[in-house]
């Protein structure tokens, strides 16, 4: 059985399709949108202050992407170590998870505690476990307090979960200052330019945050959906060939000329054979003889 049907179908008894795969990143080939004048004010200076980079990665791909925020930020690093790894194997480790979140305890670490004191900026990153970060930052914020903190969430995953989970973030984080945050897929990652597409949408995601783009200024770049030509069929079809499980059935389309194509297809998704529900994909499609579409992400 496939990786990816594996997740599927361990997932599919635990959490509901919407919130599992709620994500999207907006650091493609950049789309025009305008920049509301109180967040740029409001947005955090991120690149002055002294930072670190905590995290943790099973698998690497996260370990790959938080190489690039410590050198391009010039920032510490903090790896979040389990007293008692994750098992070997994907399913056990699917078991191991799920254990973990249904009895909400959370794995020990054996270097819970940071010197928060000495920074003013924490860059938080994880692999999406159940639609959500994964469980040894629920131990790592249970040890610290970054309240009064720049937060700044990244993320890779299957499909989704950037958003669910900096949501998340914040609610657990109420006194820190939770901003946008970026995710790039497992795949898209792990590809043989990976690095390259990761620091150079990582630059694009810190240009954002200095303007204070929000999701919604992101998404506002979207505006106007349309029926599909055969041409945004064929893109949707190229890039969701690996993804069968979720059951996509794309409705309407908005696209944005780049270097490239961006597009963001309102989809209904019946993912696991479960009930639909309506969802975003977005794709990137690049210029001809570049390469194939990809999927960005899944997103509500
Ligand atoms: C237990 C488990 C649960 C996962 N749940 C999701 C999920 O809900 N959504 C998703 O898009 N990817 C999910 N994934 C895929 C991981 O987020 C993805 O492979 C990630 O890039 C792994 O990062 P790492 O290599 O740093 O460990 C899951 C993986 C595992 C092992």
């Amino acid at each position: 059985m496939s990786r990816k049907l594996k997740l599927s179908l361990a997932m599919a008894s635990v959490v509901t399709a919407s919130v599992m795969f709620a994500g999207c990143n907006e650091e493609q080939p950049k789309a025009e949108s305008k920049t509301a004048q109180s967040e740029v004010q409001n947005a955090p200076a991120v690149k002055s202050a002294k930072s670190v980079v905590v995290y943790y990665s099973q698998t690497g791909a996260t370990k790959k992407l938080a190489q690039i925020f410590k050198s391009t930020r010039n920032a510490d690093e903090f790896e979040l170590t389990l007293v008692k790894p994750y098992p070997s194997t994907y399913d056990s480790t699917i078991a191991a998870v799920r254990a973990e979140r249904e009895s909400k305890q959370w794995p020990a670490l054996v270097n819970a505690k940071l010197d928060v004191a000495k920074y003013d900026t924490v860059f938080i990153g994880y692999p999406i476990m159940f639609g959500t970060f994964t469980p040894p930052i629920y131990s790592f914020l249970d040890a610290n307090d970054l309240s009064g903190k720049v937060v700044v969430p990244f993320c890779t995953y299957g499909s989704g979960g950037r958003k669910a989970s900096a949501a998340e973030l914040k609610t657990l984080e109420p006194n820190a200052n939770v901003t946008l945050a970026y995710g790039i897929s497992n795949k898209r990652i792990n590809a043989e330019k990976g690095i390259e597409t990761a620091t150079r949408e990582v630059e694009g995601f810190f240009a954002d945050l200095a303007t204070g783009k929000t999701d919604e200024i992101l998404m506002g770049g979207y505006s106007g959906q349309r029926p599909l030509t055969a041409d945004d069929s064929a893109a949707f079809a190229e890039a969701t060939k690996d993804y069968a499980y979720l059951n996509l059935k794309p409705l309407s389309v908005s696209s944005q000329v780049v270097a490239g194509m961006n597009y963001l297809f309102v989809c209904e998704m019946k993912a696991f054979g479960g009930p639909a529900t309506q969802t975003n994909v977005k794709i990137f499609k690049p210029l001809p003889g570049q390469g194939e579409a990809q999927l960005i992400a899944v997103e509500k």
